[in-house]
């Protein structure tokens, strides 16, 4: 995706190390804009040199811009990729130059009167990347409570980390979009784990997992939560998230963010969330989704059982056509089952086709002696398709592989001069499926016509391909015998049709 710096077309000469963690700044600083009830803007200088102004005036692009959710924005314009002189930016000038955080005002430019600039230094090991400002109007701030107070200082405690270039932790990938944030509930702790604020949210969030005692001064073992994540997040210095489960109906979601200065864990930030309804819903969806796997795994074992029954009758009869009979019912049976063998072990109702070509292909193999000298070559694919084509598509193939295994080459194959073959060759160009069955043995019968056989092999192959699949068949004698089947793709579903 093009970043709207790209589409500015400037360029800031960072490398590639760098500009990741200006990424991780931003993917992780919507927390520091909620916790300072401010916007942030992250300024960062252009190269000189590859901008190609020739004025040696000194510019900034606008590199990314937050807003906060626990209080108004002053910037309701997206201000990404713009790009300002250095003299319309005298603090951030000086907290680049000095590497420490200046503090002052600025004449707004939104009618604001003036607004208070708080410019961070972006560090990343020696080098001064950007800076985040943190820009407020005294007319809008939020009025100062002991929560906004504790706010404060956890913002004043982050951007100090950030300029130190602890802040954001390397490798802290919040990939989770359930991460909790300032608005869930928010604890801090002190440097022996300690909590020592609350917030209501925080608060109410642990009322609901069944936790009444009073916080402050109690760490999250006495609670009665059971969990390493501040142990574990001291001693690596790394943010630490963790789901737990308390009582059978409550998940919580915790991360704590290890507070560190001059080189010591001071406390921590302590973000936590009731995911109980997002859980109950995933679950639900994967229960939904295991019930009709199981549902296809039960077909499947029912047809498996009709299949050895008929194979059991088959046993006891005398009668030669009887037998051949129950011998081809229960192959197309087992035909079926694998189609829903395979649904059985996917999400969703397509099948991967090739899948069952390749059982189709052991089976035709397994079924009469000397089959398995015959090489059935398989060239092509088609990909996935919905159950309700998969099924037909796949008795209609195995009734052509067992034609070809049966009645090409017979008893005499050996005697023919080409080793006995089968091609099965597949397509899927866009709207359609192609299928073809190819074999080198000794073709139809003279005067053969699949519109007018009556046997009930072909009989089924062509009706499940006209009427269930909607497609054509047509089958030639040339150097063997040539099937070709050609299928419409899956409808798309009609509205509102019931
Ligand atoms: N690949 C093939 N090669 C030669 N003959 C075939 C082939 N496929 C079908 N036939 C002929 O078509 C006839 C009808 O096939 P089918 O309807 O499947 O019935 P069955 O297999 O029970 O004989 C077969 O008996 C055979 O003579
Ligand atoms: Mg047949």
């Amino acid at each position: 995706m093009t970043s709207p710096l790209e589409l500015a077309g400037r360029d800031t000469g960072l490398d590639a190390p760098a500009r990741r963690h200006l990424d991780r700044l931003m993917a992780s600083w919507n927390l520091l804009a909620d916790l300072c009830f401010s916007d942030l803007l992250l300024y960062v200088p252009l190269d000189p040199l590859a901008s190609g102004d020739r004025e040696h005036e000194e510019h900034f692009i606008v590199y990314g811009q937050v807003r906060p959710t626990t209080s108004q924005t002053l910037y309701e314009i997206d201000l990404v990729g713009e790009v300002v002189t250095a003299h319309e930016l005298p603090l951030v000038v000086e907290a680049m130059r000095t590497g420490a955080i200046a503090v002052g005002e600025q004449r707004s430019g939104t009618g604001e009167g003036h607004l208070r600039l708080e410019c961070i230094p972006v560090r990343y090991s020696s080098q001064i990347l950007g800076v985040m400002a943190r820009v407020w109007s005294p007319s809008i701030a939020r009025r100062r409570g002991a929560l906004e107070r504790v706010y404060l200082d956890l913002f004043e405690r982050l951007s100090v980390m950030v300029t130190d270039g602890i802040f954001p932790f390397p490798d802290d990938d919040i990939t989770s979009d359930h991460t909790p944030r300032v608005g869930d509930g928010v604890m801090v702790l002190d440097e022996r784990g300690r909590i020592t604020f609350s917030s209501p949210n925080a608060v109410s969030a642990l009322h609901r997992s069944g936790i009444t005692s009073a916080t402050n001064g109690s760490t999250l073992h006495a609670l009665g939560l059971e969990t390493t994540l501040v142990e574990d997040s001291y001693a690596t210095r790394l943010p630490v998230m963790e789901e737990m489960e308390r009582r059978s109906d409550v998940t919580l979601l915790l991360r704590c963010i290890p507070l560190q200065a001059r080189g010591e864990v001071t406390g921590a930030l302590v973000l936590l969330r009731d995911v109980t309804d997002l859980r109950r819903r995933d679950r639900l969806l994967l229960t939904k989704d295991a019930t009709i796997r199981e549902v296809h795994h039960r077909v499947k074992n029912n047809l498996q059982t009709i299949s050895s029954l008929l194979r059991l009758q088959r046993r006891r009869i005398e009668d030669q056509p009887a037998r051949v009979a129950l011998a081809e019912a229960e192959r197309r049976i087992r035909a079926i089952a694998v189609v829903h063998e395979i649904l059985s072990r996917e999400a969703g109702d397509q099948v991967p086709f090739d899948e069952i070509v390749h059982h189709l292909v052991r089976m035709a193999h397994e079924s009469s002696v000397g089959a398995g000298d015959i090489a059935v070559r398989v060239d092509g694919e088609l990909g996935e398709m919905p159950a309700e084509m998969a099924t037909p598509l796949s008795v209609v193939l195995a009734e052509l592989l067992q034609n070809a295994v049966e009645h090409a080459f017979g008893p005499d194959k050996a005697s023919t001069a080409e080793p006995a073959r089968i091609d099965l060759t597949f397509a899927h160009p866009p709207d359609h499926y192609e299928v073809v069955v190819r074999d080198n043995g000794r073709g139809l019968p003279e005067g053969f016509d699949i519109e007018k056989t009556r046997s009930l092999g072909l009989s089924i192959v062509r009706d499940l391909v006209r009427t269930q699949l909607g497609g054509t068949i047509t089958m030639t004698r040339d150097h063997g015998t040539l099937v070709r089947l050609e299928v419409p793709g899956p409808k798309r579903p009609a509205k509102a049709a019931t």
